[in-house]
């Protein structure tokens, strides 16, 4: 069969790679694509918003499955453009990624059907927001409405920093039209654990557990990033706590979406904290995280194929996702400066090392091909991923991996998986 994948970066290369596996694949185009994803499959200069172009290619090379990694296109409704043309697609249709598209609706949901979330208040008026910060308590947090990179969420200590928060998200509207409406959380403390399921409007089936580390730099200090380095499974994600959410979370969403009319296909990404007081969602997405598809598929038993078709079919009951008895840790390499500033161009030399080696992956996220030769050509610009028996063997491998590859401004943080030796 031919195989589409709609995206560019280190996830589309983690689930390009899983597509290569299966038997069933002859074909893999992606749109657009990167350098890395170029080795496995045919990239194509099309844009993940160019619907009219995906569709119409799509059409034309008779594709049997796309898949839509990225969360705008599927908030924007590509699953159900390419529907409508009578194409096999992995993915939320558009009524049901809002889950990801709007985080006043996710709250609400969460609310009406009583799924364990942060307090909150969701405001149209920036006048009003001012005044609710008045009697609020600190620190709280405000997150624009929309879909914002990851980045339209502001964590207030102080009431002097809220205010200047609600300036820069609903006036200034620092975040663009995301911001016209805006949600205030309370602050919660704990551990972060990024569940995510495939789902075929009815059942669930979690995938294993990983741990994302959003900030730029060791320590949990800088700004926050999409993602500077993952490890899977979560130690801290024990039994205990996956009975809690089996029984408040997760069925419970896939019920009330459709409840509500918005049958949910695809993966749902579970962001938790485990408070004191329990597990509680910090946010939904809509699709696979990145880089946590780049810890969670490596480990993957079966043939991803399957896995999506039956999504789509709605026969997810009738199959057991299975995850290798192992782990797996992915560091990020970036471009010094990111996520503000940073230079790209630059040849990327060692990436023929990974070569051969089972348990080692290099997922490229930001890369180009220049003259023959990979260069940089992004924040993040690649994924090292190694598997191993243990956490702790799958980080020292990582680490070393992360040795082969040289690139000019190459930046990584050195404490990705810090957190198993507090396990
Ligand atoms: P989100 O995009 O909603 O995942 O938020 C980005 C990050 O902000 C999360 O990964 C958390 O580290 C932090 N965050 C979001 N909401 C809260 C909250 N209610 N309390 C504490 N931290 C939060
Ligand atoms: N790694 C977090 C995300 O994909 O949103």
């Amino acid at each position: 069969m031919k195989v589409l994948i709609v995206g560019s970066g280190g996830r589309e290369h983690a689930i390009a790679t899983s597509v290569a596996k299966s038997p069933k694949v002859d074909k893999i185009y992606c749109a657009p694509g990167n350098a890395g994803i170029g080795q496995i499959a045919e990239c194509v200069p099309i844009g993940a918003m160019e619907f009219d172009k995906i569709v119409a290619f799509a059409k034309e090379k008779e594709i049997d499955l796309t898949v839509v990694g990225m969360d705008d296109p599927l908030v924007g409704g590509l699953v159900d453009e390419l529907e409508k043309a009578g194409l096999r697609t992995f993915g939320p249709r558009k009524n049901a990624a809002i889950l990801e598209g709007s985080k006043a609706f996710s709250k609400d949901l969460m609310k009406k059907y009583n799924i364990p979330t942060a307090a909150y208040e969701t405001f149209d008026d920036p006048k009003e927001a001012l005044a609710y910060l008045e009697t609020s308590e600190y620190p709280i947090v405000l997150k624009a409405d929309g879909l914002a990179l990851g980045k339209g969420v502001l964590i207030c200590n102080t009431k002097e920093e809220a205010i200047a928060g609600v300036k820069e998200i609903m006036e200034d509207k620092k975040f663009g039209t995301a911001g016209n409406r805006m949600v205030v959380e309370e602050f919660m403390t704990g551990r972060e654990v990024s569940v995510l399921s495939f789902v075929d409007g009815n059942t669930i089936q979690i995938m294993s557990s990983a741990q994302d580390h959003k900030r730029a730099k060791d320590g949990d200090q800088g700004l926050n990033t999409g993602g500077m380095g993952t490890f899977s499974p979560s130690p801290f994600y024990t039994a205990e706590v996956d009975d809690f959410c089996q029984k408040n979370i997760f069925q419970k969403t896939v019920d009330a979406m459709k409840a509500e009319g918005r049958e949910f296909k695809g993966v749902i990404f579970f962001g938790l904290m485990l408070t004191p007081k329990g597990p509680k969602v910090l946010e939904y997405n809509a699709r696979f995280g990145d880089p946590e598809a780049q810890v969670v598929l490596p480990r993957m038993k079966n043939d991803i194929i399957d896995v999506f078709e039956a999504c789509i079919d709605g026969t997810l009951d009738q199959m057991k996702v299975e995850y290798e008895d192992n782990a797996a840790v992915c560091v990020v390499l970036a471009s010094d400066g990111y996520p503000v500033s940073y230079e790209k161009g630059f040849p990327i030399g060692g990436l023929d090392a990974f070569d051969g080696k089972d348990d080692y992956f290099c997922f490229h996220a930001g890369t180009a091909m220049k003259d023959g030769t990979f260069v940089t050509n992004g924040g993040r610009v690649l994924g090292v991923t190694a598997k191993g028996d243990t956490l702790k063997e799958a980080r020292e491998k990582a680490y070393k991996a992360t040795e082969w590859v040289s690139f000019d401004n190459k930046y990584m943080r050195n404490d990705i998986g810090k957190a198993i030796d507090e396990a």
